[in-house]
């Protein structure tokens, strides 16, 4: 059976975004694949960060995983800093990778430029990304488009590491992205990012979201009711593809095309469809909440099954490499 592999930092709550683009996606990979889904804390640390905020981050992000349906019987999800064999591979990946291909990723350009002194972790993040990857044998990565770039280099380590050891050892993984592969903020400038302060919270209350729906940016040439939209160009109109019914969305396009609608109106139904799926969500997360020990047992149980695979993989890579 392929394997698939996926992991997101520990940012809290996720958003509409990393829903849409990755999650709602890994909930139904992990019924027809052995999956394995990590919260990558490792990958949030290459900034400044307050050790209590990450520890409290990172359980946020597993009760959002599991409210939004990755089930720990069905796949395995863990925390990545439990499994120790992601540093070890990575600093192995480090010898195979040439500087200017890290140097190049767009990631780590935005990210350096915002920056006064940039930290060799920063630079070195998509090596991890790969020893990620690798160490779980993984074929399939269904992430947002944000990461195909991240994933090509993972697969230039993959074949640079297989050729200096003339083996056809580690599997060259391969991305699965969907057609919500980049949602973008609500303020229709950029995609959708907690560090751009744009997201809409998938556990947000009902009020909470009609707050930040209600301003946001739409078709940018619609100034009064009266004027008809172009829904393609409508960033409202991309989220209701993702949340609504085909048959909403024609009715959503019709209305705004023809004037028939304003914004607003389109926003409400939006808002209402949104809830149809996110209502439960949030439900369950409430559920979890209240039930910590549930959450912990199982990211540990996931920790004890991701630790015999990665093992086992890294003993045979350093095997292969001369090491003890
Ligand atoms: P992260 O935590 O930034 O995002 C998690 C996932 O959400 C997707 N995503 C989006 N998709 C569509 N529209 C958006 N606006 C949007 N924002 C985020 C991302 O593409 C991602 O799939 N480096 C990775 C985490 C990682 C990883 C891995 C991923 C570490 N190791 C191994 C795959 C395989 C990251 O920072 O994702």
């Amino acid at each position: 059976m392929a394997r698939v592999f996926s992991g997101i930092q520990p940012s809290g709550e996720l958003h509409i975004g990393n829903y849409l683009g990755a999650v709602r996606n890994w909930v139904e990979l992990q019924h027809r694949y052995e999956s394995f889904f990590s919260i990558v804390d490792y990958h949030a640390i290459t900034g400044m960060y307050e050790p209590a905020d990450l520890r409290r981050r990172t359980r946020d992000m597993a009760i959002s995983l599991l409210a939004s349906g990755i089930d720990p019987e069905k796949c395995t999800l863990f925390v990545q800093s439990a499994v120790s064999e992601h540093t070890e591979l990575a600093w192995i990946f480090n010898t195979v990778t040439p500087l200017g291909e890290l140097e190049r990723q767009t990631q780590f350009k935005d990210k350096s430029s915002r920056q006064e002194s940039i930290l060799a972790g920063l630079l070195n993040y998509p090596v991890l990304q790969a020893a990620d990857i690798a160490l779980y044998q993984s074929d399939l990565i269904p992430v947002g488009e944000d990461q195909v770039q991240h994933l090509e280099l993972a697969r230039e380590i993959v074949r640079r590491w297989n050729s200096k050891f003339g083996i056809d050892f580690f599997v060259e993984p391969k991305p699965l992205l969907t057609p919500t592969r980049r949602i973008m903020g609500l303020d229709g400038q950029a995609k959708m990012s907690k560090s751009l302060g744009n997201t809409i919270g998938l556990l947000e209350e009902p009020a909470a979201i009609w707050e930040k729906l209600r301003p946001a940016v739409t078709d940018p040439a619609r100034v009064k009711k009266t004027d008809p939209g172009t829904p393609e160009v409508c960033n409202i109109y991309h989220i209701h593809k993702a949340f609504s019914s085909s048959a909403t969305v024609e009715h959503v396009a019709q209305q705004c095309s023809s004037a028939g609608w304003g914004c607003i109106d389109c926003k409400r139904v939006l808002q209402a469809s949104m809830e149809t799926e996110l209502g439960p969500i949030r439900a369950r997360a409430a559920e979890l909440r209240a039930a910590p020990a549930r959450v912990e047992d199982a990211l540990l149980a996931g920790a004890a099954s991701a630790r015999a695979i990665a093992s086992e993989t890294l003993t045979e890579t350093k095997q292969i490499m001369g090491l003890r």
